[in-house]
């Protein structure tokens, strides 16, 4: 996830009010004096209250982050703003004095308007906190190291991030990987300094045997994770620890995880990766973006220096055919995602990336292990009966719509490893990006979800 950031023009705007509320008091404090107005107290009670809020409430500002000063903004502090204006006016319609107000309070009435107007309209609508691609860098010419590390990074996280939204692109890494150091939200490693790592990582002794013995047969599906006859041949781990680079080791981790699984990260035993091997559907990525994703990866811990990506240009890459060119980025996918209910329900899953960590009945290749088998025709019934539901759900339905918008509600327990699934690791966010139609669709398609007949 990109770094947290306060909202610059929203904590500006929040100071001028509280500075504005502290201004209104003294306006009205002054105009009782100089008048001597009946009901004063009346009246320096309710602006000397205003203040006060104002004041607290730009406090309460800088301890939110981004998405939640902007809701809390709107959503609060701007009805108090308009709150305190209008009894303002009735302050001084009610005392006869409106010819009094100061010009500067008229003029700092038109100035509030008009930024709010804007911030309104820069910040409410799905925004650009980043720059876009660079045009020329999404078809293959002469793009330079820079341009296709930020291409990666677009891959990842997307071409525009909304207020609030956990910036997820095509590559949908961040449903599962963090970026930042410290962050970390436990069941998949955080990326920051893999670079360092993945020459670390080539020096083990399980790089030191060959050929790779890993390969299982997923028995639900029959597809086999990781085997290493369905790495490409240019992928194939190929002369043995002594020659292998950083590089190797990144590329192995997206195009065969199950080769090599980080310690405490996997399944059974760590001989099992739950992440997708990423030139597979849903995410199949072709082979310039994952050397994309790789370039970003090799230079984003040290910003403004690529010195330490090892990946061909596209321009250079001896293997790029015809077919993995970068096709120029449509407008569709530098939008947030979102389903509007209008798509085949497959489509639509897939999009939102549920099969990343769920494996659905009727869901191809929803093969996903981090969270629990939807199976929900059975499990719904059974968790709103479990004494530790806390939920307001009463049937299959609403238990799948809270699940889905609120995945905090009832953290299912994992009888297989015998402890809760991890709390948190499921996006909140997917009420953003449905319309309501698309929530209607999904959960009635999740409610029918159950075994499979003969397993
Ligand atoms: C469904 C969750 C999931 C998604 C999506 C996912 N990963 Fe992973 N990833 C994991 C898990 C779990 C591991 C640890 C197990 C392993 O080694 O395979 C891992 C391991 C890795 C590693 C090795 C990390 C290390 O410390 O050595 C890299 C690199 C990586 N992922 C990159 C990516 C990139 C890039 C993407 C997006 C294109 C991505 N992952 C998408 C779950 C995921
Ligand atoms: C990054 C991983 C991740 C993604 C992506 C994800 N989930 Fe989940 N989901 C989980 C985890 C972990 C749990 C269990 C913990 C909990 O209950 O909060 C869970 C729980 C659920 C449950 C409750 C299951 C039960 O048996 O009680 C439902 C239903 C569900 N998810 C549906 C979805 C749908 C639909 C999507 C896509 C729109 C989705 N999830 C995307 C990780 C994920």
């Amino acid at each position: 996830m990109l770094p947290e950031q306060h909202d610059i023009l929203f904590s500006f705007l929040a100071i001028v009010f509280a500075v504005f509320g502290i201004f209104v008091f003294g306006n009205v404090v002054q105009n009782c004096r100089e008048r001597k107005l009946s009901g004063s107290k009346l009246w320096l009670g309710i602006f000397g209250v205003f203040a006060i809020v104002s004041f607290v409430m730009t406090v309460h500002m800088f301890s939110l982050n981004q998405g939640d000063q902007l809701s809390f903004f709107f959503g609060i502090y701007l009805w108090v703003i308009i709150l305190l204006l209008l009894a303002w006016g009735v302050f001084f319609k009610s005392n006869n004095i409106e010819g009094q107000s100061p010009p500067i309070v008229r003029g700092f009435f038109f100035w509030t308007t008009v930024s709010v107007l804007l911030a309104g309209y820069t910040n409410w609508l799905p925004q650009q906190r980043s720059d876009p691609p660079p045009k020329e860098a999404a078809v293959i010419g002469d793009v330079t190291m820079e341009e296709f590390a930020e291409m990666g990074r677009v891959i990842i996280f997307g071409a525009k991030q909304v207020a609030g939204q956990k910036s997820i692109g095509k590559g949908q890494c961040p449903l599962c990987h963090t970026f930042d150091p410290g962050d970390n939200m436990g069941r998949c490693p955080n990326l920051f300094g893999v670079e360092k790592r993945s020459h670390d990582r080539i020096k083990e002794d399980r790089y030191a045997n060959l050929p790779m013995k890993i390969g299982e047969t997923e028995p639900a599906a029959g597809i086999v994770k990781g085997m290493p006859s369905e790495i490409p041949e240019e992928y194939r781990r190929q002369n043995g620890p002594d020659e292998l680079i950083g590089e190797d080791y990144i590329r192995e981790s997206l195009m065969c995880p199950t080769c090599y699984v980080v310690k405490g990260f996997g399944k059974a035993g760590d001989t099992k990766s739950p992440m997708p091997v990423i030139v597979k559907p849903p995410i199949s990525l072709s082979r310039v973006e994952v050397n994309a994703v790789i370039a970003y990866l090799q230079s984003k811990d040290t910003p403004g220096e690529s010195a330490s990506v090892t990946v061909p240009l596209p321009q250079d890459d001896a293997g790029n055919t015809g077919g993995a060119v970068v096709e120029e980025s449509s407008d569709d996918e530098d939008r947030p995602v979102f389903v509007t209910g209008t798509e085949d329900i497959q489509a639509m899953i897939n999009t939102l990336g549920c099969p990343l960590c769920h494996t659905i009945p009727g869901v191809e290749g929803a093969m996903g292990e981090l969270g629990p088998v939807l199976h929900e025709k059975i499990n719904a019934p059974k968790r709103i009966k479990d004494p530790n539901y806390k939920g307001k759900a009463t049937n299959t339905r609403e238990y799948v719509r809270e699940s889905i918008l609120k995945p905090g509600a009832y953290v299912v327990f994992n009888e297989e490893a015998g402890e809760s699934f991890p709390d948190g690791l499921m996006p909140t966010t997917f009420g953003q990006m449905l319309s309501v139609e698309a929530l209607e669709k999904l959960v009635d398609f999740i409610s029918q979800t159950e075994a499979p007949a003969g397993s």
